[in-house]
């Protein structure tokens, strides 16, 4: 299986697993680092709406557990035409990425849509140059 058909069916799976009573809108991303493994995250709510989570945010968190830090791709899937990540996970996703990082847009059947993270995030916040 390539990469995309892996990251799809990672994310997809993973997407079931998302805790999203208030919003009803499930989200699930998969990482492939530069190295070659794969994390999962799927959103997690809470009743106190601002500690929620984007799905994003657990695959980057399970990919530093695991001690790994470059996100070479990243596939995000919902149920919806084509789901992007917010600023607030395009900047996660640009302290562990580099400029053509492959963010892939999912909708439960396929990928829609491929975008670099230059192409999302032409410019982002940094303390100094990597
Ligand atoms: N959400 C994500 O998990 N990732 C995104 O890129 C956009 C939004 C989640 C947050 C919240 O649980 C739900 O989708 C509705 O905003």
């Amino acid at each position: 299986m390539d990469s995309i058909n892996k990251l799809f069916d990672l994310a997809k799976q993973t997407r079931l697993n998302a805790y999203a009573p208030y919003s009803n809108f499930k989200v699930g991303a998969a990482i492939l680092t530069s190295g070659g493994k794969f994390y999962t995250g799927c959103n997690v709510e809470n009743a106190s709406y601002p500690c929620g989570t984007c799905a994003e945010a657990g695959a980057v968190a399970a990919m530093i557990a695991d001690g790994e830090t470059e996100i070479g791709e990243i596939l995000i899937i919902a149920d919806t035409d084509c789901i992007l990540p917010c600023g607030n996970c395009l900047q996660k996703i640009a302290e562990f990425g580099h400029k053509d990082t492959l963010i892939h847009s999912a909708d439960t059947k396929k990928v829609v849509k491929t975008q670099t993270l230059k192409d999302l995030l032409p410019q982002s916040f940094v303390l100094k140059e990597k």
